[in-house]
């Protein structure tokens, strides 16, 4: 039996690989998965149950309930300023739907994707399953890990097709400011590319900052897919719920993909979905505050160890940590650590960057309790291993 060779090569993820790893321990703490630890408020659980109630189990329309798709476009305007209609979104589900039904509608065999490295590993597969080629622009730490429009500047090829930008970012927590957004689109609209903006983090922004979309700057609605989910925004992420929003014909491509990746999204997940949209963003903003402190406490914590150190993040909930010092690179840092402390951490070189094996990735998406454990288990183990 012949399995496909892309199948076959691309690389399983590694996040679930600690996770099961991890799971062998009993008293694990775990910084591995980026989950939210909170659940949706009671109004979001009751809507699916009454959509159940109603029987609502049949299949939804290819690009979503029109109900979820009129309340998205409403609420993307009023957050950007930027008018959307519905024709303009679509539902898909999860935001890995949306990057992969917006990949595989603009995505050609040999087409470059330029995305910023460190980068979500996700990216690559989903580049690699539409027959792309990824092309890093590498990030740097004393860039705050934002990117430098000299740099995707460079990286331009007449190959270059797409740009994924993702700020907040997974892994690294940064955010791209204002100003280098609208270099970047300068960038992006010289060159024609089309921006995929990930904006799946787009509500966990930090110190008071505004955040700011790439579709803001004129000229780019009509070349940006705004990746977006309700899985973070809401902690809803076992509901499967994105979006996608961008040039209606862009749309009306991924409409007609769904029939063969998934047909359609879950219908009483939707409603769900329009419930949270309906309730507001006060749970939203809670859950915010408290990975603001929980960022604050671990970057406090961290800057006490020897021979590790990390920048402050400026929003999502992970952080980088530069462990570079230590004498070990990430992974054996990262097995150690998992093995003597039973702390899991993801290495930093699984997410596409050159400079990844000096980091680790923390996710403090996890109770308060855990992460002063965690620390402490950390601090244990440099002491006991760094040689400074
Ligand atoms: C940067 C980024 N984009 C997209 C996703 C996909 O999220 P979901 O498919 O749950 O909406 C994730 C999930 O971790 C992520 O970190």
């Amino acid at each position: 039996m012949m399995y496909s060779k892309i199948a076959e090569q691309i690389p399983p993820s590694p996040i679930r690989d600690m996770m099961c790893r991890a799971e062998l321990y009993e008293d694990v703490i775990s910084f591995a998965v980026g989950e939210p630890d909170f659940y949706p408020t009671e109004n979001i659980i009751e809507a699916t149950k009454t959509s159940l109630d109603n029987h609502e189990v049949r299949y939804a329309p290819g690009a979503g309930l029109l109900e979820l798709r009129e309340k998205y476009a409403d609420y993307l305007t009023k957050s950007t300023g930027i008018e959307y209609d519905m024709s303009e979104v679509i539902v898909t589900t999860g935001g890995m739907g949306a990057l992969f039904l917006g990949m595989l509608s603009v995505i050609d065999p040999g087409d470059e994707v330029l995305i910023s490295a460190p980068y979500f590993s996700n990216y690559a597969q989903t580049v690699s399953l539409c027959h792309g080629k990824t092309v890093t622009v590498e990030v740097r730490e004393k860039d705050n890990f934002v990117l430098t429009p000299e740099a995707v500047q460079k990286a331009i090829t007449p190959k270059s097709k797409v740009l994924i930008i993702n700020s907040p970012c997974n892994p690294t927590g940064s955010l791209i400011s204002y100003d280098i957004l609208k270099k970047i689109a300068e960038i992006a609209i010289k060159n024609d590319l089309l921006v995929i903006s990930d904006e799946v983090y787009s509500h966990i922004v930090f110190d008071g900052q505004l955040y700011h979309s790439i579709v803001e700057f004129p000229g780019m609605k009509e070349r940006t897919l705004i990746v977006d989910s309700c899985s973070k925004t809401f902690a809803m992420t076992g509901f499967r719920v994105g979006f996608a929003a961008g040039p209606e014909h862009l749309i009306s491509l991924m409409t007609k993909l769904t029939e063969g990746v998934y047909s359609a999204g879950v219908t009483f997940s939707q409603r769900a979905a329009v419930e949270a949209f309906n309730s507001g963003m006060d749970h939203c903003e809670e859950m915010c505050r408290e990975y603001e402190q929980r960022r604050n406490y671990i970057c406090r914590e961290l800057d006490k160890i020897d021979g590790i150190s990390c920048i402050k993040p400026e929003g999502a909930f992970y952080v980088f940590v530069n462990i570079s010092q230590s004498g070990m690179d990430a992974k054996h840092f990262s097995d150690h650590l998992l093995d003597e402390e039973h702390v899991a951490v993801v290495p930093g070189d699984n997410f596409g960057s050159a400079e990844g094996y000096k980091y680790i990735r923390i996710s403090y998406a996890t109770s308060m309790d855990n992460i002063i454990e965690g620390i402490k288990r950390i601090s244990n183990f440099c002491s006991e291993y760094i040689a400074i």
